[in-house]
């Protein structure tokens, strides 16, 4: 049996939502990891600083009792957004960085930036503070085709906006492509990976029918970005960080509709190893999950460990949300019916 203990990781992407869904999955997340950032796009996005302390509150009062879990918030863009909301907000240690979505990209994120342009005088202020800027790098024009969204991205919007403000402390997050994994390191940004990129590819959307439990955005794409990835991953490259990406949408929403989004906090720490332990990069691992990300937030590292052990894992095919004792609805998650080769064992101090 193979062991590894790592500094306890953090989640630098997780949507956590609200209402009876929060309450039910936030565990997952607060368990083994120290600190996520959580994703601004519910419903009615978290646009203001009196949304985020509301938003922190319900996150917090959902905790279980002693957990240590941090969550870091995040002002959702918009064409709108008021400077001086985000000046105060952030000094004031509310925002932790603002998430920049492209109108239409993704889940909940019709309010998002219709221009980036829009948004220089906020980027201005954004670099002399230091305040991260956290990027969904995809178009939304329907002429460029879906697995091409982050690279038409890259070129036609990230560039010129990296060009303008070098100093923008930038991350692209749940990048996809080997062209994004070039584009991070040649232009000193961050970057979050999700386990889902680094498990499948394009073809899990259509195996065995149409399949929108791997249906996320941006899509996974073409073997060879995959490969790719795994490479940036195992690299322990300082640049590339772990973030979940973890976007519960209950059955019966994500069957009907198929809405963007894969459900891993319940393994992601899992997922993720097996990843490492594959690439035979298991002494790289620490990197990825606990010490990149804090590096370059310049955060300090989380203080407890936790262990890993090589066991048989079956991942359960369904999560049940529960409310008032009763079944209110199950989000399924990634791996589900699956065994996995590792377990987290738990915490050690
Ligand atoms: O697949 C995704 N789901 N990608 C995102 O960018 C948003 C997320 C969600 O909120 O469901
Ligand atoms: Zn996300």
């Amino acid at each position: 049996m193979k062991d590894l203990t790592i500094l306890k990781p953090d989640d630098w992407h997780l949507h956590l939502r609200e209402g009876i869904v929060l309450k039910n999955i936030i565990k997952f997340s607060s368990e083994f990891f120290g600190r996520a950032i959580v994703m601004p796009n519910t419903k009615n996005p978290i646009t203001s600083i009196n949304k985020c302390i509301s938003y922190k509150k319900s996150i917090s009062e959902g905790l279980p009792e002693n957990s240590k879990f941090e969550p870091l918030m995040t002002i959702y863009l918009t064409d709108e957004t008021i400077k001086d909301e985000l000046i105060e907000g952030f000094k004031n240690d509310v925002f932790f960085a603002a998430k920049l979505y492209p109108a239409n990209a993704t889940t909940n994120s019709s309010q998002g930036v219709k221009k980036i342009e829009n948004l220089y005088e906020i980027f201005e202020v954004m670099e002399e503070l230091g305040m991260p800027l956290l990027i969904h790098g995809e178009v939304t024009d329907p002429k460029v085709d879906i697995f091409d969204r982050e690279v038409v991205f890259i070129d036609k919007e990230l560039l010129p906006l990296i060009q303008r403000f070098p100093k923008l402390k930038i991350v692209l997050e749940h990048i996809t492509t080997s062209y994004a994994v070039s584009f991070v390191q040649e232009n000193n940004l961050g970057a979050t990976i999700t386990p889902h990129h680094l498990h499948i590819n394009r073809n899990a959307m259509f195996f065995g029918g149409l399949n929108s439990d791997f249906y996320c955005l941006p899509v996974a794409k073409r073997e060879n970005n995959r490969i790719a990835l795994r490479k940036a991953a195992t690299s322990g490259k300082k640049c590339f960080f772990l973030g979940t990406d973890s976007a519960p949408h209950l059955r019966q929403w994500k069957a009907f509709c198929g809405c963007a989004g894969i459900f891993n906090s319940p393994v992601a720490i899992e997922s993720y190893i097996q990843v490492f332990d594959e690439e035979d990069s298991l002494d790289q691992f620490e990197k990825f999950a606990s010490l990149n990300g804090p590096n370059f937030y310049n955060l300090p590292v989380n203080k407890e460990k936790i262990r890993l052990v090589s066991k048989s894992n079956e991942i359960p095919k369904f999560i049940e949300v529960i409310d008032n004792n009763k079944v209110v609805g199950q989000i399924k998650p990634f791996h589900a019916g699956e065994i996995l080769n590792w377990q987290v064992e738990g915490i050690v101090n």
